[in-house]
């Protein structure tokens, strides 16, 4: 039996007066009389307060057996105070809401908390496309990538800016985790699509969420966010076009209409410039973007652009290099792109960045 994604809370008192025994045996029957209770228990039935923490029933239980397989009892009690030290106590690193007392449970692959710390990232599951998130839009990114960052790098109610808002993957992804979202899109037929999904989307968490036409390079960012007495951002996310792969409008302010690689980057740069001034200091810039063919050569747009940022005053925290799925075009002529890539002596794309820089 797992109870992957089974959330508690635990009554410290109890904890306490197992805690106040002096025998190993009667403490081992009051661990064993808890871990009863805690397995029958259904979701939210130890809660006390409102302040409790929730905590995974999984690995309250791992916590719990391992008291009980201790030889001593100040091993024991050892293991207890830890896991009473875990059920009371909130830590985070101040950017964000993640509890690290509880940081073991955000490593749980497969859970509705994970968190991804590696810099490889493989899904192979498909991606999620419940609710407001539909894939009509060619070229939107997986609600992960914005679910991830947003937890990571903000908490709830701080402000996010996305300069391609596209179909409005990360406003709709802000709306569900109780973030505050600006969008920009060139595109006014995307626009309207994307709105009309992120007001399909509940506000169960009463946040603000801001779209605007208009071209990132240029527009007036501070008057906007004034209206809502804010002048900074907590995190802004980028998804540019990877150059010319994908043209999303006849455009010429589209960076998908640059004539050549250099442009693309001046372009890009431009909206560095324009978004930085608006970004609270020591907060992050993600960049999610991809390389290009072009003529027989490697392109390395990713790697441009983290030039473009980094001649801006950013560090750079993290390169995560993640698999994306195929196109269905790519898919159905496989057989074709594997000659010629063996022919032409290249490889087939398989993966895309997502970097992170932080603002000095
Ligand atoms: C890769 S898509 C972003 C997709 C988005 N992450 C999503 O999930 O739908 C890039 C978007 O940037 C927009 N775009 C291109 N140049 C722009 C510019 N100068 N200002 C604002 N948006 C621009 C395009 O219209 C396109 O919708």
């Amino acid at each position: 039996m797992t109870y992957h994604n089974t959330m508690i809370t635990l009554d410290i008192k109890i904890l306490e007066a197992i805690e106040a025994v002096n025998e190993l045996e009667t403490l081992r029957n009051k661990i064993t009389l808890l871990r009863n209770a805690l397995i029958s228990a259904n979701e939210m039935d130890f809660q006390t307060n409102e302040q409790a923490i929730l905590l995974r029933k999984d690995v309250v239980l791992s916590e719990i057996e391992q008291i009980l397989q201790a030889q001593t009892l100040e091993r024991a009690k050892y293991y207890l105070a830890r896991l009473k030290k875990g059920a009371s106590q909130i830590k985070t690193n101040g950017i964000n809401d993640l509890n690290l007392a509880r940081w073991k449970e955000l490593t749980v692959e497969g859970s509705s908390d994970y968190i991804v710390t590696d810099s490889l990232w493989t899904t192979e599951k498909k991606r999620v496309a419940s609710g407001a998130h539909s894939a009509w839009y060619h070229g939107n990114f997986m609600p992960q990538i914005p679910a991830q960052m947003l937890r990571r790098y903000t908490k709830k109610g701080d402000w996010v800016l996305d300069p391609f808002m596209g179909s409005g993957t990360t406003l709709i992804e802000c709306k569900r985790l109780g973030r505050n979202g600006f969008g920009i899109e060139l595109n006014p037929e995307v626009i309207k699509e994307a709105w009309r999904l992120i007001q399909e989307e509940p506000n169960e968490q009463n946040v603000i969420t801001e779209v605007c036409e208009g071209d990132s390079r240029n527009i007036a960012l501070l008057p906007r966010l004034k209206q809502h007495g804010v002048e900074k951002v907590q995190l802004i996310l980028m998804h540019p076009p990877y150059h010319d792969i994908i043209k999303f409008s006849a455009n010429p302010n589209d960076l998908s209409n640059a004539s050549n690689t250099e442009t693309f980057l001046q372009l890009f740069g431009q909206i560095v410039d324009n978004v930085t001034p608006i970004l609270q200091k020591e907060r992050h810039l993600v960049l999610v973007i991809g390389d290009k063919y072009a003529k027989g050569e490697w392109i390395p747009l990713g790697f441009y652009c983290m030039q473009e940022i980094m001649q801006r005053n950013y560090c750079l925290k993290s390169i995560v290099v993640k698999n994306f799925e195929e196109t269905r075009g790519k898919r159905n002529n496989k057989g074709l792109w594997q000659y010629r890539a063996l022919m032409g002596g290249f490889y087939l794309f398989k993966h895309e960045y997502i970097m992170i820089f932080q603002k000095r």
